[in-house]
């Protein structure tokens, strides 16, 4: 028994929640007001951040503290019926739980469907980038998009709903009621997924957000176990990278980069792979000509491009000034190596890059196993990355694809239990020109939590971002997540 019930206690752990039916109350608490002067301790159930740095929720007997250290703003959630809490400094006091809310950003939503709450969904931004099938038919069918040519009626709208999500500093002047969230900017992606939990505050959903987070996480830590033994010694060299051709956003001039974003680090290293090195020589990592980005490329083995236009793999060459491929000395390049996280879209030209791997972080890191070391899985099929380089089509995902809209949205990982880990064979194509032995990846130490150059910085430009996420078709920023 002694050996058996920890094992069932890791089974449990590991196999993902249920799903829930379309209204079912299960896994919320306090679905009801309070009478007044109300002072039971109302939240039995809680969330703590494990792995997130940027938010903090604190439980009072009928009120939640939450934070947004990026912002460094505070809401006051209070349970509907009870007394108004006196705390100080909050940008805003929120009666819990709430049955109307609205998004600005294509992450919010995710969340919300992630947890079975989108039925409260009244308004969203963004809403041609929406990829996901079911909030794509709840925009045809419940959600208004915000009305986003009229500031005073975006105004009415956003007033309209007891919170309105937005990313820090996105608030417009004449509401009281937006809720800044920072999960794109967490350094880790388990860090970016752990928001389930203070979105959940608002909803009493602390049950659902805890049953899933651990779910996630403790796959999320398997995939990276056990890709961290079958590989450690053959560990492809891998770059984020991206184009801004000219355009007004950018002086016309165009540029490139090497993303050194924290969670990128995080993802890499727990594939089984190494983030390349732009800590040294050309220590830039915005270039100014193709010849210097191609020169800090040379040691990458794969590349995985984030430009924001939709192109085949003739216009990234072109872009990227790489003339005759065929007798490229990059290796990238000669073993077809080069990868684009779009492969799900919404019939908009919208990317799930957007959403869903946000908060399915096991599911993230599993598709980053499989552009590291292709061959990890004879089951796997790759969900967000396809290979540019050999065509791999792009999967258009519309509103006819939703079974049932008020579901909550499921995990998509495998369970990495159930995985069949290939070993590596270094004779594999897969692995020519990867420098083997390298086992150690010293730029980037997540016990000290050191961000390098995090991109939230560039990021922070918050009509940049906005402009990122809302303007999904229009090919003009770069992507900044
Ligand atoms: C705020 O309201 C004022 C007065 O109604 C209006 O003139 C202004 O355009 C509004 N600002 C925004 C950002 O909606
Ligand atoms: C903007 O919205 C307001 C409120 O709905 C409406 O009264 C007004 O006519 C709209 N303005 C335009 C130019 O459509
Ligand atoms: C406010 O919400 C109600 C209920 O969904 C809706 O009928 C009404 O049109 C909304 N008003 C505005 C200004 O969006
Ligand atoms: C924009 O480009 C022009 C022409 O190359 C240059 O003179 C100007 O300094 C640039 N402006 C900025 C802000 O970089
Ligand atoms: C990165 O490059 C610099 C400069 O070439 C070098 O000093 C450093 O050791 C390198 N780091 C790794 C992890 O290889
Ligand atoms: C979405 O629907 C299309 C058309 O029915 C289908 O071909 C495709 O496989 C579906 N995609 C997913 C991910 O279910």
């Amino acid at each position: 028994m002694k050996l058996i019930a920890p094992l069932l206690a890791a089974l449990a752990v590991l196999s993902a929640p249920p799903a829930l039916a379309a209204g079912s109350t299960a896994g919320l608490q306090n679905t009801d007001c309070v009478a007044p002067g109300s002072s039971a301790s109302l939240y039995k159930t809680q969330s703590a951040p494990k792995y997130a740095k940027l938010f903090g929720i604190e439980y009072h007997d009928t009120y939640k503290v939450l934070s947004d250290h990026s912002s460094k703003s505070t809401y006051v959630l209070y349970q509907c019926g009870s007394d108004k809490p006196s705390v100080k400094d909050a940008a805003a006091f929120i009666p819990i739980p709430v049955s109307s809310v609205a998004a600005w950003s294509t992450t919010a939503p995710a969340f919300l469907e992630a947890l079975g709450v989108q039925d409260k969904i009244r308004n969203l931004g963004t809403s041609p980038s929406i990829t996901s099938a079911c909030l794509q038919e709840l925009l045809q069918e419940v959600i208004k998009p915000f009305d986003e040519g009229n500031a005073t009626s975006v105004d009415q709208q956003e007033m309209n709903n007891t919170v309105v999500f937005n990313m820090p500093g996105g608030q417009d002047a004449n509401t009281t009621n937006t809720v800044y969230s920072a999960e794109y900017l967490e350094g880790s992606a388990l860090g970016r997924a752990e928001w389930l939990k203070y979105f959940a505050a608002f909803f009493n959903a602390e049950e659902r957000a805890n049953a899933l987070f651990d779910s996630i996480s403790a796959n999320y830590e398997c995939f990276a176990g056990k890709a961290n033994s079958e590989y450690n010694a053959l560990r492809p060299v891998v770059a984020w990278t991206s184009y801004a051709e000219p355009s007004a956003f950018n002086n016309n001039t165009a540029y490139w980069q090497i993303s050194t974003a924290s969670y990128k680090y995080d993802l890499v290293r727990d594939a089984g792979a190494r983030m390349l090195n732009t800590t040294g020589g050309a220590s830039a990592t915005t270039f100014k000509t193709a010849a210097a980005f191609l020169d800090a490329l040379k040691d990458a083995d794969i590349v995985i491009d984030e430009s924001f236009v939709s192109y085949s793999y003739a216009d990234l060459l072109k872009n990227y000034g790489v003339s005759d491929p065929g007798k490229s000395d990059l290796v990238w390049v000669s073993q077809s190596r080069v990868f684009r996280p779009d492969r799900i879209q919404s019939t908009a030209g919208g990317l799930d890059w957007f959403e869903a791997p946000l908060v399915f972080a096991d599911a993230l890191l599993q598709d980053v196993i499989g552009v590291a070391h292709p061959a990890f899985s004879k089951k796997h099929s790759a969900i967000w990355f396809r290979n540019l380089a050999k065509d791999d089509p792009v999967s258009v995902i519309s509103a006819a694809n939703c079974t049932d809209m008020y579901a909550q949205r499921q995990d998509i990982a495998d369970t990495c239990s159930s995985v069949d880990f290939q070993p590596a064979n270094p004779s594999d194509s897969d692995y020519s020109g990867v420098e083997p032995g390298k086992t150690q990846d010293p730029i980037y130490d997540i016990s000290k939590s050191k961000v390098i150059n995090d991109e939230s910085g560039a990021a922070s430009l918050c009509a940049g971002l906005a402009l990122v996420l809302v303007a999904a078709a229009a090919a003009a920023a770069t992507v900044a997540l």
